[in-house]
């Protein structure tokens, strides 16, 4: 798929979204975002914002900037936040794999099931990590594809019809952190069937050393 057609799919997609996939990952993102623990000033990033589900969530002493290819999931963003009056959010439309942002600007990345509905993994990645400051956290919430080489098969047989509903469901995690500057700092299942993966990195570019809460500093990947 091309950014064209994601545009057009999602946009297909916006009225439906929130009385579907908005519905069923509502716990997820929720988790997602209550666990960021996010401190008052905080720059977020919100890539592949969709409707704006996520949007409530985040505490109105950060600055969130969502951004999303599909002008009609944003339409539905921008309502949301007109209905809940979050002045603290701004949306842009814009490609998340050619971002119009200067380099180290966010102190955290989010992308919530956006990994595997973007036509670039890869350009996707490299821009969040461009965008995100050294040492600043980079979060995935998403379906990566399973170990167990039964279910990988099935994903693997299914990823090219679902590609043309706008996602895919091949992706491994190692294969998107892979020659990354990111190591992750925690990963659990989330959402009812546990084929989910709520993804904590670090942002290790420039040499930077991620220390994490309990002040360790880490070398290598951890998953
Ligand atoms: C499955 S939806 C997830 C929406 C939202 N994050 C959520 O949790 O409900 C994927 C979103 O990624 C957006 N998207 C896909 N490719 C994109 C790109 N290259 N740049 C920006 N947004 C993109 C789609 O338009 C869609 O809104």
């Amino acid at each position: 798929m091309d950014n064209k057609k994601v545009e057009r799919v999602y946009t297909a997609y916006a009225s439906v979204y929130d009385h579907t996939f908005g519905k069923a990952f509502k716990q997820s993102r929720e988790s997602a975002v209550r666990g960021l623990s996010i401190k008052p000033g905080c720059q977020v990033l919100e890539v592949g914002v969709g409707t704006g589900e996520a949007l409530p969530l985040y505490p109105t002493h950060c600055d969130v900037l969502g951004i999303d290819l599909s002008e009609g999931m944003l339409e539905h963003a921008h309502r949301r936040v007109d209905e809940f009056n979050l002045s603290h959010v701004t949306l842009r439309t814009m490609d998340a794999g050619n971002m119009l942002l200067p380099d180290d600007t966010f102190d955290i990345v989010m992308a919530a099931y956006v990994v595997t509905a973007v036509p670039d993994y890869r350009k996707v990645v490299n821009e969040m990590i461009r965008v995100c400051k050294p040492g600043g956290r980079i979060v995935m919430l998403n379906h990566f594809s399973n170990g167990n080489k039964v279910i990988a098969a099935v994903e693997k047989f299914i990823s090219p019809m679902c590609k043309h509903i706008g996602f895919r469901t091949d992706l491994a995690l190692n294969t998107v952190l892979e020659g990354t500057s990111l190591i992750v700092a925690s990963k659990k299942k989330v959402n009812p069937l546990r084929f989910w993966h709520l993804v904590e990195c670090v942002n290790k570019k420039n040499g930077q050393q991620p220390v994490f809460a309990n002040g360790l500093a880490l070398n290598g990947h951890v998953s």
